[in-house]
């Protein structure tokens, strides 16, 4: 069943446009131009109870502005949304508890206090009784191994140390839909793989549904079967990660470690190539010629080893997105 239902979901943006300098700024007080962005275009999609869906595309495509509007934190300009039966825009207290917004780049614990301090406060805001609060807090802290953590100011805590008090924070409630934008940001690859493996486990154990925006393909990799890829605000593709890579490059990746050193000009007749150091050489060949220029290569050059697999996703998103390619 869907618990997530967007449809023809818009969001513009009128920025003011104003001239730099004080004559700018009287002809701005007198006639105001405005911009207008159009952050979120059109989308439509739908998400089932439990499941976990990677929210991906490049910067400012539109990704924090629609996990906004899911929340009910801004108005969308048309389109409508319904979450488990709710407007989110009415934030209705119902619908607040169901749902978390956790934000990598902004906190909700308070710099000065330790985090157990503030797990009390938002305990008593959801009418938590005190023994459950508790009962909560251990198993959490237990799944995101926090302990004397969250008796320390959050000021003394690591990076990664106080993304997992945000996260304990923010689940308190126990909701069922979870909104992440970017929790692993700026964490170390330690920091991110127990932050990925306690989102797999929370939504293993509580059904949990979960949105989830990341620039690093290792989380969507790990945690998201399904991908939503937006740009310019579009929504370019909805379906299996492990399809995407087919829809995005009709490619495979070669990787030929050779014997000795060849020049790069040897290798451009095979296909596009990603990266080179003279003995290692990647190269991105047409799934139509890969057996004949396999062949050709192994015959022209002395090779150590040899290695054919999908190409990195990210560098398809990167390369396309740099050209402009989107539909
Ligand atoms: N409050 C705002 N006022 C005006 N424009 C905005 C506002 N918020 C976002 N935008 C614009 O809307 C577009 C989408 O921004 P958004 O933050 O949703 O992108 P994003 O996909 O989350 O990007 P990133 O990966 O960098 O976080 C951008 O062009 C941005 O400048
Ligand atoms: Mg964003």
């Amino acid at each position: 069943m869907d618990i997530i239902s967007v449809k023809s979901l818009s969001k513009n943006f009128q920025i003011p446009e104003k001239q730099p300098g004080i004559k700018g700024t009287i002809q701005h007080f007198f006639s105001r131009k405005v911009k207008n962005v159009q952050a979120v275009d059109q989308l439509d999609f739908s998400i089932g109870e439990g499941e976990i869906v990677g929210f991906i595309g490049s910067n400012g495509a539109g990704k924090t502005t629609t996990l906004k509007m899911l929340c009910g934190l801004i108005k969308p300009t048309s389109g409508s949304i319904n979450i488990a039966g709710y407007q989110p825009i009415r934030r209705k207290k119902n619908f607040l508890r169901q749902i978390t917004l956790v934000m990598g780049q902004k906190q909700q614990l308070i710099w000065d206090l330790p985090p157990m301090d503030s797990l009390k406060v938002n305990a008593a805001v959801y009418g938590i009784p005190e023994q459950e609060s508790i009962r909560r807090i251990k198993e959490l802290a237990s799944m995101l191994e926090l302990g004397p953590e969250l008796t320390r100011p959050v000021r003394k805590l690591s990076l990664g140390q106080r993304m997992k008090a945000e996260l304990l924070a923010s689940l308190l409630h126990r909701p069922s839909v979870l909104f992440l934008d970017e929790p692993t940001l700026g964490l170390d690859i330690n920091a991110q793989i127990r932050v990925r493996d306690f989102l797999m486990e929370y939504n293993k154990q509580f059904g949990a549904t979960i949105l989830l925006t990341s620039h690093y393909m290792g989380d969507i990799k790990k945690l998201c079967k399904r991908v939503l890829l937006i740009h310019q605000g579009k929504l370019f593709y909805d379906g299996l990660l492990a399809k995407l890579s087919d829809q995005l490059s009709p490619c495979r990746c070669v990787k030929i470690e050779l014997v000795e050193p060849r020049p790069i000009e040897s290798f451009l007749e095979f296909g596009d190539i990603i990266n080179y150091d003279g003995q290692l050489i990647k190269v991105l060949i047409h799934k139509s010629k890969l057996a004949e220029n396999l062949s050709k290569l192994l015959n022209l050059f002395p090779v150590k080893d040899l290695e054919v697999t999908d190409p990195p996703i990210e560098e398809l998103i990167g390369k396309l997105l740099q050209e402009g390619s989107f539909k």
